[in-house]
């Protein structure tokens, strides 16, 4: 079996910059390069200053800061960083295709096949290449098509490596992997390179939580994996919208179904709805792939996990606007939260964004704060939606740097995000600033009932009637 010392790794992203980092960091004996061809991205992985990095991530600047300059470099030398490797993953953003064929649903794999011909063109060694982006089930075979059609003696050899970090617990996920899964062909080659894979993975987790499988198996566990998980969220919001019709409560019937062992009590946090770039996007893809073989039935059943998102985000804006009475225009309302789940700096597809957009078109004067997000991204994710001007949104919202200063004068306080510091806020000074009657609409539950009430808010937790 070959032994690994050189990866490179395309794309920089919130995948490649986590996995590599730790790679390196447990595999001393490894040179890693991660390349992007966003220069900006690479400056920033290179900053001095650790705080700076592009992606915020619980551990990864300590992480990062052991291993970079020794074994663990960020580059925006694609060519060479291929040539010079071994094994080359490819970590690129594989985002819903907004234009032609399977628009809105399919992934948009043009970035995925420009990898492949980058690496099609410039290996000179034969090569292990690694999907590590989550594609479509088959899409190992058009890599192969592309780099076997290169004109060149070169050998490839295709994994698929799909990964199942979370973001804002990745380096945990990534240090203590439930599972790693390697699917590969049953040829000799392709065995010999699932194990050099394994070999690298073996460093730190043990054998037996490092699957092998086919590569079509792989490739199409990751979308499963998503949609399972999406969907225990989807079906515990929409038991969210019955029990504030019935008194039943969320919380309690979380934990009493999720007592039971076949079900277990993970992924049962009713939520104002799911974000992330993973989610929507991976059931979209399935969703058109069950239809594009004829699978109809297959297809409708997986839509209505996004059908039952979309509505839990427009039940809570209405939820809201319906109760301060059925008017928001120009009252100020304060919203806490912008990233899709707390720890991250990642806001792609919040739930925050169409609550948000909602509010706004109900020319409610909006003020935004979260801790890890800065104005120019919130701006460019409302005026990415279309809905209003960018000067229109500029008006209207206005971010925050301080919590406490800008619930002066509030009618409502929203809680989109779960960051742990908005619980140790003294919600009693804010209940003093806003005006009467003050209102919090908790989308994320995490602040008690009881408490708030006590203070004097007109306290609405999802789930709860
Ligand atoms: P990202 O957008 O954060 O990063 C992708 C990077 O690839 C970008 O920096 C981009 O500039 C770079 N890139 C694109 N084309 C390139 C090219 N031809 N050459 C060099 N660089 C190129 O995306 P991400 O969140 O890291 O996701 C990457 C993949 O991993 C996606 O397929 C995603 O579905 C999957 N995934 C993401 C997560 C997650 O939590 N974000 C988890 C598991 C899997
Ligand atoms: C997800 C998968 O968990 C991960 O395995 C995959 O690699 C990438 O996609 P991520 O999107 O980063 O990870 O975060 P996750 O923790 O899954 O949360 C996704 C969304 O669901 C967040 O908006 C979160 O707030 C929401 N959520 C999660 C709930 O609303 N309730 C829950 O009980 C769990």
């Amino acid at each position: 079996m070959q032994k690994i010392n050189k990866i490179c790794c395309i794309g920089a992203g919130y995948v490649g910059g986590p996995t590599m980092s730790v790679i390196a960091n447990k595999c001393p004996d490894i040179q890693v390069t991660v390349v992007d061809i966003n220069a900006d991205r690479i400056a920033q992985w290179n900053t001095e200053d650790l705080d700076q990095l592009p992606i915020y991530e619980p551990g990864l600047k300590e992480i990062v800061g052991e291993s970079r300059g020794k074994n663990l470099f960020f580059s925006t030398e694609v060519d060479k960083a291929i040539d010079e490797a071994q094994m080359i993953f490819i970590s690129v953003n594989t985002p819903t295709k907004t234009y032609g064929k399977g628009k809105g649903q399919a992934a948009d794999l043009k970035y995925v096949e420009l990898c492949a011909r980058n690496i099609a063109q410039v290996a000179t060694t034969d090569k292990i290449v690694v999907e590590k982006s989550t594609l479509p089930v088959r899409t190992a075979q058009a890599i192969k098509s592309i780099l076997d059609n290169s004109g060149s003696e070169v050998n490839f050899e295709i994994l698929s490596n799909p990964e199942f970090l979370a973001e804002g617990t990745a380096i945990d996920d990534l240090l203590h992997a439930d599972r790693v899964l390697i699917g590969g062909n049953d040829t000799p080659e392709g065995q010999a390179a699932k194990d050099a894979l394994s070999a690298v993975y073996e460093n730190w987790l043990p054998k037996e939580r490092i699957l092998q499988t086919n590569v079509w198996s792989s490739e199409l566990s990751k979308l499963v994996a998503n949609a399972f998980l999406a969907q225990r969220v989807s079906s515990i919001n929409s038991i969210s919208a019955l029990c504030e019709k019935t008194d039943a409560n969320i919380a309690e019937i979380s934990r009493a179904i999720g007592f039971d062992s076949r079900i277990g009590p993970k992924f049962l946090n009713a939520s104002v709805g799911f974000g992330g770039s993973c989610f929507q996007k991976d059931i979209l893809n399935l969703v058109y792939i069950a239809r594009s073989f004829g699978l109809p039935e297959v297809a409708d059943y997986w839509e209505q996990v996004i059908i039952m998102n979309d509505y839990q985000k427009r039940r809570f804006a209405e939820q809201m606007i319906q109760t301060l009475y059925n008017t928001i225009s120009g009252k100020k309302i304060v919203l806490l939260g912008w990233a899709f789940k707390k720890d991250t700096n990642d806001t792609r597809e919040s739930a925050a964004i169409y609550v948000a957009d909602a509010l706004l078109e109900e020319r409610a004067e909006l003020v935004v704060y979260d801790p890890k997000v800065n104005a120019e991204r919130i701006y460019a994710d409302l005026d990415y939606l279309n809905t209003r001007s960018p000067e229109e949104n500029r008006k209207l919202l206005t971010v925050a740097t301080d919590p406490m200063e800008m619930v002066q004068d509030a009618h409502a306080v929203a809680i989109l995000t779960e960051w742990d510091a908005f619980k140790d806020y003294d919600w009693t000074a804010i209940y003093d600033k806003m005006l009467k009657p003050a209102f919090v609409f908790d989308g994320r539950r995490i602040l008690g009932t009881k408490q708030m009430n006590d203070i004097g808010f007109n306290y609405y937790k999802i789930g709860e009637s």
